[in-house]
C-alpha cells in the first residue's frame, strides 16, 4: 500500500475504534438480542438453511494445516466475544477461553496500538489476533506467516463474525501490524 493510502486508513481506523467502542459500551446486549432474533427468523423461514445462521459459518479454507489451538482473552460481560468464540470453533479452532477484567493491560502487554483495539484479544502461534477477525483470515495469515505481529480488526463493525445484525454489513478491513507501529491492509471487505 502506498503511504498516503496508509495514512487515510489509520485516520479512519481511529474513528471506527471510537464509534465501535461507543456501541460496545452502550448497547452490547441490544445488539446481541438482535442477533438471536435474526437467527431464529432464519431458522423459521428457511428450514433448509436452519444451521447456516451467519455468512461466516461457511468454511472457505478447508485445507488449513496450521495451528488450531488459540487463547482468547475477553471480558466476562462481553456477549459478542462469546459469539466470535463460537465462530472460531465452527472453523476448527480449539479455544482456551480466558475471561479477565484486565483487557487494557493485556492489550498493552501485546503492543496492540490503541487505534487498532477491539474487544477480545486472541493469541495463536505467538501472533496477536485482535477483535472480530474472520477465521479464514487467521488461517491465511498463519499459512503465509508474514513478518508482522498479527492482525487486527479495529472497533466492532456491524456484520463481522460475532457482530451479525440482520443484513446490516459495514465495510471493514483486516489489518496486519508490527511492533514498529506499521500497519497494512491484509484483507478488505467492501461487500460481503
Ligand atoms: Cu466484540
Ligand atoms: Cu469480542
Amino acid at each position: 500500500m502506498s503511504k498516503p493510502y496508509s495514512k487515510i486508513t489509520i485516520a479512519s481506523i481511529a474513528i471506527a475504534a471510537v464509534v465501535g467502542g461507543g456501541i460496545y459500551l452502550t448497547s452490547t446486549s441490544r445488539v446481541n438480542k438482535t442477533v438471536s432474533n435474526n437467527n431464529s427468523a432464519v431458522a423459521n423461514n428457511n428450514p433448509n438453511q436452519a444451521t447456516l445462521v451467519s455468512i461466516w459459518d461457511k468454511e472457505t479454507e478447508p485445507n488449513y494445516l496450521g495451528t488450531t489451538e488459540m487463547t482468547v482473552y475477553r471480558s466476562p460481560s462481553c456477549g459478542c466475544c462469546g459469539v466470535w468464540v463460537e465462530h472460531a470453533k465452527k472453523h476448527g479452532f480449539q479455544i482456551k477461553d480466558v475471561k479477565t477484567e484486565e483487557m487494557e493491560a493485556l492489550k498493552q502487554k501485546y503492543n496492540i496500538p490503541t487505534a487498532l483495539a477491539s474487544c477480545h484479544t486472541t493469541i495463536i502461534d505467538a501472533y496477536v489476533m485482535e477483535g472480530h477477525i474472520p477465521a479464514d483470515d487467521i488461517k491465511r495469515f498463519l499459512t503465509e506467516k508474514p513478518q508482522m505481529a498479527g492482525l487486527a480488526l479495529p472497533g466492532m463493525p456491524i456484520g463481522t463474525p460475532g457482530m451479525e445484525a440482520r443484513d446490516l454489513k459495514q465495510p471493514f478491513q483486516v489489518l496486519a501490524f508490527n511492533d514498529k507501529g506499521e500497519v497494512e491492509v491484509f484483507k478488505e471487505y467492501q461487500s460481503y
